[in-house]
Parts: structure tokens; C-alpha cells; sequence
């Protein structure tokens, strides 16, 4: 209770500012004739692009307007730490941003998300970056009006960190990247400390929302259009363990079915040790769930996935894909590959490509580990060579090629639904719409059927995608 009083005062304040700044920018508006514009660069996962569309609400709310440039007058770096090269890119890209705002010196600059949460990278920025102007964190997205407001009136450097929180500031503005399609926050944070991952230390302890809070956001979100939606949580599967009044996962999918208007739900992570047998009933029975489930494996090897701390074996997880697949029999099975973790000798390797052949699965993420600094994988001594690790990379892409491949050929020449989502990126005569299983399929088609349902023909499976036509 005492939470939810603290929460709703912060979610006031906040909202009070954004008028005032709302005011301000309304007022400079009428003087020099032109909005304000705002550009903001998502580096990470989907947690990221949810967060970057809470920033773009608040932005928007205020006064500015959304631009593809980053030559905008207020551009926000919405980070990823999660590996090494994530990190590089943004450094990169902060080097152009320095000159950009040389030639406009009015511009502002923000920089948050993951890896702001890590010391280091904030000294990076106080010491050779001095041109940006705002640097906050994953806990504190909420308060970035009153951070602007901050900035706005002073001359220094905004600098605001939280190591960790239990609010969850619900009701404040957020902006849609889709109209038909929306992620929604279940839980935030993770618990689980994988040996290899940073996630833990930067998006802080477990917390999951309530879920009076989820159904009425997904139901204004159908009476908005949208029509899918994806649940997210770093392990959905553990959602609600911790609240007052516990209520597992596979309820609350049972509550959100029960939502008039949306017609599919994903979610995602979904972590092998917590799913439970309840989960896979409900995924049986339900009609909106989609036909995929997203189960990262990480290593074939039982020694690893121990040193790992990933609290399952090999044997365990093939146990669980079999299980699966007999409730929910043309399930899309997808996961994620962890290449040369430390210690990672040839048989274990092996393992991992024997898991691999034996689910089969419809496609695989696979990242050649990263050392973490700060957690326990990152001062392991046996560190991989990088020549083997990028030998066996190229080898789990093959076999996970040929396993695509396979799995896509079973629904060529099928009709399917599909929710279309754009227009070709490549080729504008056609559209893009995705599957029940997160495939996609491209096809010549009227813009109008954006957003919605429709039937298409898969005509030829191109490995990882299908060409199709509509089916009248
Ligand atoms: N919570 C999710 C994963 C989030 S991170 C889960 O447990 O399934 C997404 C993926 O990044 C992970 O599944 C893992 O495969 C990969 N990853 C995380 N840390 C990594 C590292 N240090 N090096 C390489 N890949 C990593
Ligand atoms: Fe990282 Fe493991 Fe948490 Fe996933 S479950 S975010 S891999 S620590
Ligand atoms: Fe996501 Fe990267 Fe953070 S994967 S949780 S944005 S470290």
C-alpha cells in the first residue's frame, strides 16, 4: 500500500513538471515560429524499446516532435550493455554526436539505459565527453522531465543514478512505435545472476507489477486498436512469485486472454528452470497465445550450464522441449547460444550442436560470450581463444541454417494468418506481416491491410522468411 501511495505522488510530480516545461516550450514557440525536435537511438533489447517509448511520451507531451536525424535539438542514447560491442557502438556514435552539436550548440544531449548503470562508462563520459548533458539510468526514466527541467535552468552536467529501486511509477505518458502492436512491462529487473550477465547489475532486483496494472493497460491499449501484444520480463516465468498476493505467470495469461480486442499475446524471456507445467497447459488451451515459444538454451553442456548458473542440464532441457511439443504439437521453438564461454572445451561444444540437431530449432540467436567486468564468468581463467570460439561460432550458424530451413519448409504452400505490420522495407510494392510463429512473409498488397489480420499463402520459404501472396 505504503509503495503505491510513494508512486502515485512521484507519478504527480512528474506530470506537473512536464506541464510546466509544456508552458516554457509553448511560450519559446510563439517566438521563433518553430517545435522543438527530439531523436532517440535504441540500442538494446525490447526492454530498451519499451523504455525509449516511455521517454518519446514524455518528450512528446512536453512540446517536442519526434525526427529521424540525429540533428535534432534534443537527442537521446538509449544504451545496451549486455556485450562488449554494444558498448563500442555507442561510443562511436557519441564521437559524431560531439560534432554535431559543435555546429549547434544548442542542442542537448541525454545518454541512459544499461550501460549508464556502470561506473565506468559514467566516468568515461565526465571525463571525455563533456558535451552531453543529461545522463540518467534504467531505474530513473520517469523522472526525465524534471532532469530537462534540471538542465534547462543550470549550466552543469545532469548526472542521476540509482543503484537500484522498488517503485514502478505507473501512468505516466509513453508513445507507441505501432499502433497495432505493443510491448507491455510485466516484471523489471532479474534475479538470476547467469554467471556470464550484466543484466542483474544494471537493471536491479526482480520486481513484478501488479496485475490490475497490466490488464488495464493492455485493455486500453485493445480499445486503442492494438491487437498484439508482448508480455516482457527478463523471466516471465517467475512474474508474481514476489507480490503481495502471489499469482503465477500462466493466471495471468489466463486473465489477459480474457481481454476483448487482442487477438495474440507473446511473451518473452521465457527461462527454462521456472516453466512450469501450469504455463504449458494454459498455452495448449488458449486461443490467443501465440505459437512460439522463445527458450534460451545457452549450452548443450550440462558442466557449462552449471559453471553457468542457468539451474537446468541438457537432459532437463530436452525433457522440457519434449514436453512442449506434445501439448502444443507445431509449436516455433527459438533460443539463444552462448559461443566460447570460459572453459568451453570441444565436447562440450559438441553438446551444445547435439541439442541443436535434436530440437530443432526455427532459429536460434548466437553470441560469442563477451566478458562482463563485475561478474563472476569475467575473472574465470580459462578464457576461450577467440580464433576457437569464432571457429565454433561459424559452425553452430551452419547447423542452425540447415535446422531453419527445414522448419520453415513444413509451412510452405499453407495458408496462415498474418498481422501485417509495414511496408517492405527493400521493396515497396510489397508488405510485411509476421506469423503466429514470429516468422515473417513479404507480399504484394494494398497499404491499407496494414495493422491487420488477413490470410496469406506462402508461396516459397526463403530459409528464415516466406514470399507469399494474399489469399481472398
Ligand atoms: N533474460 C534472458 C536473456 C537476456 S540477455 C534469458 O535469460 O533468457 C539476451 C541474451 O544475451 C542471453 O540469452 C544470452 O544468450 C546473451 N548474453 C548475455 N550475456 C552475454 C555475454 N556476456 N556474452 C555473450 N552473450 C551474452
Ligand atoms: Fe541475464 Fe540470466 Fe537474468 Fe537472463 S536470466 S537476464 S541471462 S542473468
Ligand atoms: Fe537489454 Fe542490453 Fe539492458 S539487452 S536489459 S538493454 S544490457
Amino acid at each position: 500500500m505504503e509503495h503505491t501511495n510513494v508512486n502515485a505522488i512521484e507519478a504527480a510530480k512528474q506530470l506537473d513538471i512536464i506541464n510546466e516545461l509544456k508552458v516554457r516550450f509553448e511560450q519559446e514557440k510563439s517566438k521563433t515560429g518553430k517545435t522543438k525536435t527530439y531523436h532517440i537511438e535504441t540500442f538494446g533489447c525490447q526492454m530498451n524499446s519499451r523504455d525509449s517509448e516511455k521517454i518519446a511520451g514524455i518528450l512528446k507531451q512536453i512540446g517536442y516532435e519526434e525526427t529521424d536525424s540525429e540533428e535534432a535539438d534534443f537527442v537521446i542514447f538509449n544504451t545496451c550493455t549486455v556485450r562488449e560491442n554494444a558498448n563500442n557502438k555507442v561510443w562511436g556514435r557519441l564521437g559524431y554526436l560531439g560534432n554535431l552539436k559543435k555546429k549547434n550548440p544548442d542542442m542537448l544531449i541525454a545518454i541512459c539505459g544499461c550501460m549508464m548503470q556502470e561506473p565506468t562508462a559514467v566516468e568515461k563520459i565526465k571525463s571525455s565527453y563533456r558535451f552531453v548533458d543529461i545522463i540518467f539510468g534504467t531505474h530513473n526514466i520517469f523522472k526525465l522531465a524534471e532532469l530537462l527541467q534540471l538542465r534547462l535552468n543550470s549550466d552543469r552536467m545532469i548526472i542521476d543514478l540509482w543503484k537500484d529501486t522498488d517503485l514502478i511509477v505507473e501512468n505516466l505518458p509513453n508513445e507507441r512505435k505501432y499502433s497495432f502492436k505493443a510491448g507491455v512491462n510485466i516484471m523489471f529487473g532479474c534475479n538470476n545472476f547467469c554467471s556470464y550477465c550484466i543484466v542483474p547489475y544494471v537493471r536491479g532486483r526482480e520486481r513484478s507489477r501488479n496485475p490490475k496494472d497490466i490488464i488495464d493497460e493492455i485493455t486500453a491499449l485493445a480499445k486503442d486498436g492494438v491487437l498484439e501484444v508482448m508480455l516482457l520480463g527478463q523471466n516471465v516465468n517467475s512474474y508474481g512469485k514476489t507480490l503481495e498476493e502471489p499469482i503465477t505467470f500462466a493466471q495471468l495469461l489466463q486473465e489477459i486472454e480474457k481481454i476483448d480486442g487482442i487477438e495474440r499475446i507473446r511473451f518473452m524471456t521465457s527461462h527454462p528452470k521456472d516453466l512450469s507445467q501450469e504455463l504449458i497447459d494454459v498455452m495448449k488451451s488458449s486461443k490467443k497465445i501465440c505459437n512460439h515459444l522463445h527458450l534460451p538454451m545457452q549450452s548443450g553442456s550440462t558442466r557449462l550450464l552449471k559453471i553457468m548458473n542457468r539451474k537446468y542440464t541438457k537432459e532437463g532441457y530436452l525433457e522440457l522441449v519434449d514436453k512442449i511439443r506434445k501439448a502444443v504439437p507445431n509449436i516455433s521453438l527459438t533460443t539463444d547460444i552462448i559461443v566460447g564461454f570460459p572453459g568451453e572445451t570441444e565436447e562440450d561444444f559438441e553438446e551444445t550442436l547435439d541439442v541443436v540437431r535434436k530440437v530443432g530449432f526455427d532459429s536460434a540467436f548466437t553470441f560469442l560470450y563477451s566478458k562482463r567486468t563485475g561478474t563472476p564468468a569475467a575473472t574465470m581463467e580459462n578464457q576461450v581463444e577467440e580464433a576457437v570460439a569464432m571457429e565454433r561460432f561459424n559452425r553452430l550458424l551452419k547447423e542452425i541454417q540447415t535446422c531453419s530451413a527445414n522448419r520453415t519448409l513444413r509451412d510452405e504452400h499453407t495458408v496462415q494468418k498474418v498481422l501485417v505490420e509495414e511496408i517492405n522495407s527493400q521493396d515497396p510494392n510489397l508488405l510485411t506481416g509476421r506469423l503466429g510463429n514470429n516468422l515473417l512473409v513479404h507480399f504484394p498488397g494494398d497499404p491499407s491491410y496494414i495493422g491487420k489480420i488477413i490470410d496469406v499463402y506462402l508461396e516459397e520459404s526463403k530459409g528464415f522468411y516466406y514470399i507469399g501472396r494474399l489469399q481472398e
